[in-house]
């Protein structure tokens, strides 16, 4: 099975640019396409669900009922699953809520799952495969956005969740001065040991970026850019509001969100993907609107000056790039 890293070019299958938005300027595998935006196969499921890297893709049955079954029938299926009550139960089990599953998950089972999507082993099932295919465009094209404005080297961005490295590395290979947090401990490690091998081996004026384990609400300091990618799926639309300012608070001249688009059919693939947990627990994941993360910048004087989607079967993120209106 062939590996991807994130230097891999990889063409985009489908982006939709909306009409009353600058389209993203330079990404070449951004495609400016007008193209009617053709929705996935109903075997798609929202972008970085925690459920969708969980589904077990050997089960013939699971895959049987995703890809086969008609919406009145899935509507039926999705009136007696409850995974509200699933989540609910998960909380109590780590005595707090989303925030203290999500970290528990992410220090866990999900840090395991999430190392080998975002890693190059060949040991990842086909929907991982997908979503790591998916995240690693998302990946190249906010670093085509972020050196579209010039060079990185010494501009200080602010990785906020930054998993594994993923953005981090090619960042400090840019020259970025980069301090990159998590609120998992275990994703903080596996990021900071990739670091320092694809770093510290090569050039010796590459900068390490500045690692720490911490929550997004802690993060505090001034920074020239603030990226922010595949995290939001973890905050409700009312939290990520206030998420969404605070970050635009410590950035200057940049913020890049890449988040789950909320439209009827994600939604409603997200709740077919919540019945398929997997063998490992999942947490909850929430989509949002475009306007809403929209609305939540012009807030905090704020506008969006690229936009763009990235789509592969299993993955869709939106990708926004904002600055000081
Ligand atoms: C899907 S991963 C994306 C990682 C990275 N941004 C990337 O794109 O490669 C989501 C990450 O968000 C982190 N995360 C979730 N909630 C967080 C919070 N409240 N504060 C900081 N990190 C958080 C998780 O630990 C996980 O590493």
């Amino acid at each position: 099975m062939a590996t991807l890293t994130t230097s891999t070019t990889l063409s985009i299958p489908s982006i939709k640019i909306p009409s009353n938005s600058s389209p993203i300027s330079i990404p070449s595998t951004f495609p400016l396409s007008k193209r009617k935006f053709s929705p996935p196969p109903l075997s798609a499921l929202p972008p970085l669900l925690t459920t969708a890297a969980d589904i077990d893709t050997s089960s013939a049955a699971t895959l049987a009922v995703i890809g086969g079954g008609s919406v009145a029938a899935l509507a039926a299926v999705l009136t007696i699953a409850d995974p509200e009550k699933r989540r609910q139960q998960q909380a109590e089990e780590v005595g707090g809520g989303d925030k203290e599953v999500v970290r528990e998950y992410f220090n866990g089972t999900g840090f395991q799952r999430w190392k080998k999507i975002y890693g190059e082993t060949d040991e990842v099932n086909k929907v991982q495969l997908d979503i790591r295919i998916g995240h690693a465009k998302t990946v190249e094209n906010v670093m085509k956005m972020l050196k579209d404005e010039g060079s990185l080297n010494g501009v200080t961005v602010c990785d906020a969740g930054c998993g594994t490295g993923s953005l981090s590395v090619p960042l400090a290979k840019e020259g970025a001065l980069v301090s990159a947090s998590d609120i998992s401990a275990a994703m903080v490690a596996e990021a900071e040991s990739k670091a320092r091998t694809e770093l510290q081996n090569g050039s010796s004026d590459l900068v390490m970026p500045k690692f720490e384990v911490k929550d997004l609400e802690s993060l505090s300091g001034k920074y020239d850019t603030v990226v922010c990618l595949d995290v939001l799926i973890h905050y409700p639309q009312n939290n990520a509001d206030a998420m969404i300012g605070h970050l635009a608070s410590l950035a200057e001249n940049r913020l890049i969100l890449s988040f789950a688009p909320k439209t009827f059919y994600y939604s409603l693939l997200k709740r077919i993907g919540e019945l398929f947990p997997g063998p490992s627990k999942a947490t909850r994941a929430y989509l949002h609107a475009e306007a809403d993360v929209e609305n939540a910048l012009k807030k905090v004087g704020w506008k969006i000056r690229k936009r763009g989607l990235i789509t592969t079967q299993f993955y869709f993120a939106q990708i926004v790039e904002a600055v000081p209106a």
